[in-house]
C-alpha cells in the first residue's frame, strides 16, 4: 500500500453483524415463531380494547443505543402476538386474508438477508428469473398463451390498476402516455355493483375519473348479466364513448360470485374490448379440479389480477398481474432512465422487471411465493382449495338445519354469507341490524373472527375460508359462538 498521509476513517462497524450475532437473535425470533405455531389454536385472535391501549403498549421510543435480544425478543412477542390480531389462526375467517405458510415466512426472512433488487435484472439474475418462471406457471395455469407473462405487486388493488393501465395505453386508440387522457374520447370500462371498489380507485387514478366505470346490474346469483353489457357497450359508441375494458371477476369479495367469463369473452371479442378478469380471490380455483370449470373462458382474458396473498395462503402482501402479452407491460411502463445503464451483450437480454410495472426498486416477494409451492406441491395446494370449498359448503349445510340461522346467498366459490334469525321473529331491519352487532361484538369477542357482507338492504355474516389451519370443528365454534352472542344481544336489544 502506498504511504499517504490522507486520514484514514476508522470502521464504524455497530450496523455490521457476524453470523454469531445473527445466530442469537435469529434462533430465539425461530423459538418465537414455534411458540407461536404451538400456541396458535389457543390464541385470543383479538382484544377487545381502544386504540390508545394498543398504542401504550406496543410503542417505544427509538433508544439512542440498541436494545439486547432479550428486549427484542419481549417487543415481537407484544406486538405480533399479544397484541396483534391473528389472521392465520384456524378461526379467522374474514375479508380474503390468507393465512401464511411456513415456507414463506422461511423465505421472507433469506430474501431480505440476501436482498436483492429484482428491478433490475443485472441486480437479480437469479430472482428475475424465477419471478418470470412463477409468473409463467400461473398463467400457463389460467390457459393464458406463451407470449403472456406477468408481474408481482402489493395485491389486488395494484394488480387490477396495472391491468387497468395496460388495458388504457393499449386500447385507447392514441398515446395515453404522452399526451394524457384528454387528447381523445371518453373512455369507459364496464363492471357490476358487485366488482371491488379498486376498479374505482383505478378509474380515478388513471385520469378517467369513477364515473367512467359503468356499474351493471347482476342476475340473481349477483353475476354480471352478459346481454346488459353489451347494450351499454353499444349505447355507450352511440354516444361517442370509447368502451375501454370490461372489469369480470372470478369470485367476488361479499359472496364468491363469477362472472360468466366465457360469454363474457365472446362481447369483448366481437366488441374488441379488452377483458381484464378480477381473479385475485377466486384464481385459485383453477388449482382445484373440482373448481377449475367456474372459471372457464378465463383463458381468454388480456388481464388478470390474481393473489396469491389471498387463496394460496401466502403472508401479505402477493398479488400480481398476469397479461396475455408481456408486452403490454411495457408499453404501459417502460421509460427510459440514464443512470440505470445495464449491459447487455455480454449477459443477454435478461428481463428488468422494474420497467414492467410502477415500482422501480424491488424486492424479492416472488421468493416466499415460489418456495411455498415448491415445498408443498401444486397437488397439496389443489387438495387444500378445494376443501376450503367443502368447508363453506359444509357450513351452509349446518346453517341451513340450525332454526335461528339462515343463509342470505348460496355458497359461492369458498365463501358462505348466512344471518342469525332470533325468536320470535323480527322485522328485517331489525334482523340487520342484530347481525351487526353480532358481528362488532364478535370480532373483539377473540374466540372466531368473520366480517360482514352488505346484500341489498340486509347485513349478512360472511365466513371466506382462504385458511389452510381450517377444519370442520373450527366451523362448529363458528356457529355455536354467533348463535351464543346472537342469543344475548337480541335480549339485549329487543
Ligand atoms: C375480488 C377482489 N379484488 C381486489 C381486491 C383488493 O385486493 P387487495 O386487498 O389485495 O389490494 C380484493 C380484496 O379482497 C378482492 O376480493
Amino acid at each position: 500500500m502506498s504511504a499517504t498521509s490522507v486520514k484514514r476513517p476508522a470502521p464504524v462497524a455497530d450496523l455490521d453483524w457476524d453470523s454469531a450475532r445473527m445466530r442469537s437473535l435469529a434462533e430465539r425470533a425461530v423459538g418465537l415463531y414455534a411458540e407461536y405455531l404451538d400456541g396458535l389454536d389457543a390464541m385470543r385472535i383479538a382484544r377487545d380494547v381502544p386504540a390508545g391501549r394498543v398504542r401504550e403498549a406496543v410503542v417505544r421510543p427509538v433508544p439512542a443505543e440498541g436494545l439486547d435480544d432479550d428486549e427484542l425478543i419481549d417487543h415481537l412477542r407484544d406486538v405480533l402476538v399479544e397484541w396483534g390480531v391473528q389472521c392465520g389462526h384456524p378461526r379467522f375467517l374474514a375479508y380474503v386474508t390468507g393465512s401464511g405458510t411456513v415456507p414463506g415466512a422461511v423465505a421472507d426472512m433469506l430474501a431480505s438477508a440476501v436482498n436483492m433488487n429484482v428491478g433490475g435484472w443485472q441486480l437479480s439474475p437469479s430472482a428475475s428469473e424465477i419471478e418470470m418462471a412463477l409468473m409463467r406457471w400461473f398463467c400457463d395455469r389460467f390457459g393464458m398463451p406463451a407470449t403472456a407473462g406477468g408481474l408481482l405487486l402489493s395485491g389486488g388493488a395494484m394488480a387490477n390498476m396495472v391491468g387497468l393501465k395496460a388495458a388504457r395505453d393499449h386500447a385507447a386508440g392514441w398515446d395515453t402516455r404522452r399526451d394524457g387522457i384528454a387528447a381523445g374520447p371518453p373512455l369507459a370500462i364496464y363492471a357490476t355493483e358487485e366488482t371491488h371498489v379498486v376498479t374505482d380507485r383505478a378509474a380515478d387514478a388513471l385520469g378517467l375519473g369513477t364515473a367512467a366505470v359503468r356499474r351493471l346490474p347482476v342476475d340473481d346469483g349477483l353475476r354480471m348479466v352478459p346481454s346488459a353489457l353489451a347494450e351499454r357497450i353499444a349505447a355507450d359508441r352511440a354516444d361517442g364513448v370509447r368502451p375501454m375494458a370490461v372489469v369480470a371477476t372470478a369470485g367476488t369479495t361479499s359472496t364468491g360470485a363469477v362472472d360468466p367469463i366465457e360469454d363474457i369473452a365472446r362481447i369483448c371479442a366481437e366488441q374488441d374490448v379488452w377483458l381484464h378478469v378480477d381473479a385475485a380471490y377466486g384464481g385459485p380455483a383453477v388449482l382445484a379440479d373440482d373448481l377449475r370449470p367456474q372459471l372457464a373462458g378465463v383463458e381468454h382474458a388480456d388481464s388478470i389480477a390474481f393473489d396469491p396473498h389471498k387463496w394460496l395462503y401466502i403472508a401479505q402482501s402477493a398479488g400480481c398481474v398476469l397479461v396475455r402479452d408481456l408486452q403490454h407491460l411495457a408499453d404501459a411502463y417502460q421509460v427510459h432512465a440514464t443512470y440505470v445503464w445495464q449491459d447487455t451483450e455480454r449477459t443477454g437480454a435478461g428481463v428488468s422487471l422494474g420497467e414492467l410495472g410502477p415500482q422501480y426498486s424491488r424486492g424479492f416477494q416472488a421468493l416466499k411465493v415460489w418456495l411455498s409451492l415448491l415445498a408443498h406441491g401444486s397437488a397439496a395446494y389443489g387438495r387444500r382449495i378445494s376443501h376450503d370449498a367443502e368447508l363453506a359448503r359444509y357450513m351452509a349445510a349446518r346453517v341451513e338445519e340450525r332454526p335461528d340461522m339462515e343463509l342470505a346467498t348460496p355458497v359461492g366459490l369458498s365463501i358462505c354469507c348466512f344471518a342469525y334469525v332470533p325468536e320470535p321473529p323480527a322485522a328485517a331491519e331489525y334482523v340487520s341490524r342484530l347481525n351487526e352487532r353480532i358481528m362488532t361484538e364478535l370480532q373483539l369477542d377473540g374466540r372466531v373472527y368473520i366480517s360482514n357482507a352488505v346484500l341489498g338492504d340486509r347485513f349478512a355474516l360472511r365466513a371466506c375460508f382462504v385458511n389452510h389451519r381450517t377444519e370442520a370443528d373450527d366451523v362448529d365454534v363458528v356457529l355455536d359462538v354467533v348463535a351464543e352472542l346472537g342469543a344475548r344481544l337480541d335480549g339485549e336489544m329487543r
